[in-house]
């Protein structure tokens, strides 16, 4: 079982981001983790938690934009929970995460930080609305590495407007300078309600910058996923698409158990009032199949063979003959992760 907690405070807002998060209401932070552990208490006990949550993420908006010290309860609450080795991850903003927060997340136990680092350069880092530079970037590795982390992350967006193979290639040949193990590579997505939403210049169509990365990374580190490479495969993102069950606490946070997904509700006044005011998603036998499906094809994870109904098996044969996906232990592996979604639709039929 996984863990997700959401911390949703940023200090400015990215141009592109759509994810849950405020910039003004900093004054909540106490009230917010309040209502946060009454909730993970509730979760807890909902799945029957034992020392079987295998991996904690702390993910946002931004976890290094609250003070170490708020993390205090969280983790001592959790702590009987967690199976031996727990991959245990946080995320955070190159400008916030400084020395002394990095070196108190050690010391509560987290064993991997992803840094949101987005570019190495400082024009593109100003385009996509970032407040920090190509400096701080290599200077916030660097200190996650002197504090003690031996898996660290970094976030790479690519099909900007500003992308080149050259810039690219300089972004990730920086990366591989520093002491990382993990890359996580996004194609820039315009979300609604952002200010790159209108703006369909700021994104440069080109597919082939996709594969471009890719192939440089891959030089380095195995693709696991669309968007993720690394020597070290986070267990979190492996246990999503192995369809594990998560907890999901915080506001606009989801949870997954056997066939029913929770919904926390995204308004962060509304939920510090009322943090067990949560949704439920009740999932038939045949959404349970298509998701194990684009999970599986998205992924190293792969699909179960048991899992398809004959028409499925018959189409399953047709993308092994054109070579596009293989059979190996009785299930099926989609060899270029780009077409993921177009193969699991083709076998969906
Ligand atoms: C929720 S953010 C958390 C990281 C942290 N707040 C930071 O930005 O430093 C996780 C990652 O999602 C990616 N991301 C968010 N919105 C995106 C978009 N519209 N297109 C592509 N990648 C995006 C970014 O790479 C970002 O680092
Ligand atoms: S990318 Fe990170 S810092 Fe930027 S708005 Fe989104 S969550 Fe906040």
């Amino acid at each position: 079982m996984l863990l997700y907690v959401h911390i949703p405070f940023c200090d400015s807002k990215c141009f592109y981001c759509s994810f849950g998060s405020y910039v003004e209401k900093h004054h909540l932070k106490a009230a917010y983790i309040d209502s946060l552990l009454k909730q993970l208490d509730f979760e807890l006990k909902r799945f029957e938690a034992k020392k079987n949550i295998e991996s904690v993420f702390i993910g946002g908006g931004t976890p290094s934009t609250l003070e170490a010290s708020y993390y205090e309860k969280f983790f001592k609450k959790i702590e009987p929970y967690l199976q031996d080795g727990a991959e245990i991850t946080v995320e955070a903003n190159p400008n916030s995460a400084k020395q002394e927060w990095i070196a108190n997340m050690k010391n509560f136990g987290v064993n991997r930080i992803s840094f949101g680092v987005q570019s190495f350069d400082n024009k593109k880092l100003k385009f996509l609305g970032r407040t920090h530079n190509s400096k701080q970037a290599i200077n916030a590795v660097e200190t996650a590495y002197r504090c003690g982390f031996e898996n660290i992350s970094i976030d790479i967006i690519y099909e900007t407007a500003l992308d080149t193979e050259k810039l690219l290639k300089k972004d990730i040949d920086t990366a591989f300078f520093l002491p990382i193990n993990h890359i996580s590579a996004y194609a820039l997505t315009l979300e609604e309600n952002t200010p790159f939403f209108e703006k369909k210049e700021v994104k440069k169509d080109d597919e082939h910058l996709g594969y471009f990365i890719a192939d440089m990374i891959k030089e380095k580190f195995e693709q696991y996923e669309i968007s993720n490479f690394g020597d070290y495969k986070s267990k979190h993102n492996l246990g999503y698409w192995q369809h594990k069950d998560y907890i999901g606490v915080g506001c606009s946070a989801v949870g997954f158990l056997k066939n029913r997904r929770f919904y926390v509700c995204e308004d962060i006044e509304e939920y510090i009032k009322e943090p067990l005011k949560i949704s439920v998603e009740n999932l038939s036998k045949q959404d349970l199949i298509i998701e194990k499906i684009f999970l599986g094809f998205r992924s190293i994870v792969g699909v179960d063979i048991k899992i398809l109904d004959e028409d499925m098996l018959k189409r399953a044969e047709i993308l092994k003959n054109e070579n596009k996906i293989q059979e190996k232990n009785n299930r099926l592996y989609n060899k270029n992760f780009f077409l993921a979604d177009e193969l699991a639709l083709f076998l969906i039929g």
